[in-house]
């Protein structure tokens, strides 16, 4: 006897090879800003896999090349270009040079982030400066210069990378709480500014993810914060890049100035 599963599966194997799949991508230009981070990383793995052409900004040189050759090793085609976000003249040349060498950009991911951790008291000019400029002056940069070429597609998306304590705020992170929450707020505004255009603008706020930011934590304040986590374990980068795919997607187009939080259950708001 046919069970429902085993329906259903070949309902989807005449789906498969009559129609394309509801989720099947059309290929874009994506741009991930931190792309060589622990989390970019598999948000550009995940955009690849999909069928998209991904590039990413970086600093580091030397980093991104041993990235780029480590991800074609396991069959990923990268494309890699040096820019600093936080500043704007940096950031309008390597959006022209992306455009220029793989086409109009019409998915952005602004992943890249830094922190400089203490509390307001021992707080410098320079580390708030630093923090706000690479977390929230360089989504200014970034989506400025590419929200041209969405705005002539009409189409596009747009996702920032927040976190959790942009949203409950956090000791020691007057300056990332504040980039973070200031994310959110750019968000809501620009997915109004553009909701007509077939452009959608997006947070999604992860909340502790086990990548060398977790691991540089000292294990006792670790593990304390996992005992405060629902679902009983840190975060994973795929766990992010999953709702980021998500919203990138075709079908996803009447989501927009959401924050979507993906921390396990550790706020909820
Ligand atoms: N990991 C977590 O638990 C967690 C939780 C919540 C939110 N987040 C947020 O998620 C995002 C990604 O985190 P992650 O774990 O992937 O971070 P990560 O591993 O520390 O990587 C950060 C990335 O940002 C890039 N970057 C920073 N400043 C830049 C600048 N001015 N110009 C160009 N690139 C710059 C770095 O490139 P270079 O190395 O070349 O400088 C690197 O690729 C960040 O915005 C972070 O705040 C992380």
């Amino acid at each position: 006897m046919t069970t429902a599963v085993q329906k259903a599966q070949t309902v989807q194997q005449n789906n498969e090879t009559n129609t394309p799949p509801a989720t099947q991508a059309v290929p874009r230009v994506c741009l991930v800003t931190g792309g060589t981070g622990g989390i970019g990383t598999e948000i550009c793995k995940r955009l690849a896999r999909a069928g998209h052409v991904v590039a990413t900004t970086y600093r580091n040189e030397e980093k991104a090349k041993a990235w780029k050759a480590q991800l074609a090793a396991e069959g990923y085609t990268l494309h890699i270009y040096k820019c600093d976000v936080a500043d704007f003249e940096d950031s309008q040349r390597a959006v022209k040079a992306i455009v220029a060498d793989l086409g109009p950009i019409t998915v952005l991911v602004n992943s890249a982030g830094i922190t400089r951790d203490t509390t307001l008291r021992k707080m410098s000019h320079d580390q708030w400066r630093e923090v706000i400029s690479n977390n929230l002056d360089s989504v200014f940069n970034i989506t400025r210069p590419v929200l041209d070429y969405m705005l002539e597609n009409n189409f596009g998306r747009i996702v920032n990378i927040s976190s959790i304590n942009g949203q409950k705020g956090q000791f020691g992170q007057a300056n990332y709480s504040a980039a973070k929450a200031g994310m959110h707020g750019f968000t809501k505004a620009l997915a109004q500014e553009v909701a007509k255009k077939g452009i959608t603008v997006n947070t999604v706020s992860p909340g502790y993810i086990d990548t060398d930011m977790i691991q540089g934590v000292p294990e006792p304040i670790r593990l304390g914060i996992m005992s405060q986590i629902p679902v009983g374990r840190f975060g994973k980068p795929e766990d992010v890049a999953h709702v980021v795919s998500f919203l990138v997607e075709e079908g996803s187009g009447f989501i927009t100035g959401a924050n979507i939080a993906t921390n396990g259950g550790h706020f909820m708001d």
